[in-house]
């Protein structure tokens, strides 16, 4: 997000924009912490997790009145134009506002990857890295023991972290909110895995599916597949690491857009990644809708373990 906010600032001005920078989002919006940011202040972000303005849940927003405070703060301060960086919640703000007549922008952003209008969000390529080392790590440990892992990701009710660390992960079973898994089939590769000599087995399950971690570890409380389970809920990890290239680039790239989207008169949009080219959505088409998991990959997975 660093960097997204960065290009927003750096090519903002080069593009004659004043940029001001909200803290704690939608809630600094109503609070009115809003700052004039120049290109000083956005140095040496960029490899940086996170957001060095803050972010907050804010239910207020999703009020009206809530809102129309928002619109007072920005309009008492001339500003007419608003560049939103953040996921699916962010996003149906962003559409109110939108809704209300206020210039907005969505850049998209969550480690979730959930959004429709852009194949790749800022944040998942970090958030993915970071549950696979962690993944590599707890192989190593449970070879070593002959366990069986299950390993819970983040990805509130979308699967896509789950589906890629498990691929990437060399997972024995997957679980995601969008195919549901039962705890018995998950037992039964395990038991494979064990029949066949394997050192370990593993499954990566998505907070959001039935058979997450919590399932798991009472169902395998009393269920004997040879393997000792131990499991592993990986949490908030995955959203503090150091952002890959992939990221710094994409949030680069998606920032530059909606400078791009501003000038060229376009507002009411989401800035994303279609087919490798930086597009826009409009925000009617993404507020309140789950991009579709690609099944394919489940299927390319089952396959694989
Ligand atoms: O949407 C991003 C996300 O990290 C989800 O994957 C997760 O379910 C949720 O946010 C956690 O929210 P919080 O940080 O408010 O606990």
């Amino acid at each position: 997000m660093n960097a997204a906010i960065r290009a927003v600032v750096r090519i903002g001005r080069d593009r004659g924009f004043e940029v001001f920078g909200v803290e704690r989002g939608f809630a600094g919006l109503l609070g009115n912490d809003i700052r004039e940011l120049v290109s000083r202040d956005v140095s040496g972000i960029i490899q940086r997790g996170g957001t060095f303005l803050g972010t907050a849940r804010c239910p207020e927003f999703e009020t009206e009145s809530g809102r129309n405070q928002a619109l007072d703060n920005m309009s008492a301060r001339g500003i007419d134009s608003l560049v939103v960086i953040g996921g699916n919640g962010s996003q149906q703000g962003s559409h109110a506002l939108s809704k209300a007549g206020f210039k907005v922008i969505g850049v998209a952003s969550t480690i979730d990857n959930d959004l429709c209008g852009s194949d790749e969000t800022i944040g998942v390529d970090t958030a993915l890295n970071i549950a696979l080392e962690a993944i590599d790590r707890l192989k190593v440990t449970a070879s070593s023991h002959q366990r069986g892992l299950v390993v819970e990701t983040m990805g509130r009710d979308c699967g896509y972290l789950a589906l890629m660390a498990g691929i990437t992960g060399g997972a024995e079973a997957v679980a995601v909110p969008e195919r549901e898994t039962s705890p018995e089939q998950i037992a039964e590769l395990f038991t494979a895995a064990y029949r066949t000599g394997k050192k370990h087995a593993l499954a990566v399950v998505a907070e959001g599916a039935k058979c997450n971690a919590r399932t798991l570890t009472e169902y395998f409380g009393h269920a004997d597949v040879g393997f000792q389970i131990r499991a592993t809920i990986l949490g908030h990890v995955q959203r503090g690491g150091t952002p890959t290239s992939w990221d710094r680039l994409l949030g680069t790239r998606l920032g530059a857009g909606a400078i791009e989207a501003l000038t060229g008169g376009r507002a009411g949009c989401l800035v994303g990644l279609i087919d490798g080219k930086v597009r826009t959505t409009p925000l009617d088409e993404v507020a309140g809708r789950q991009k579709p998991l690609n099944l394919e990959l489940l299927d390319l997975q089952a396959v694989l373990s």
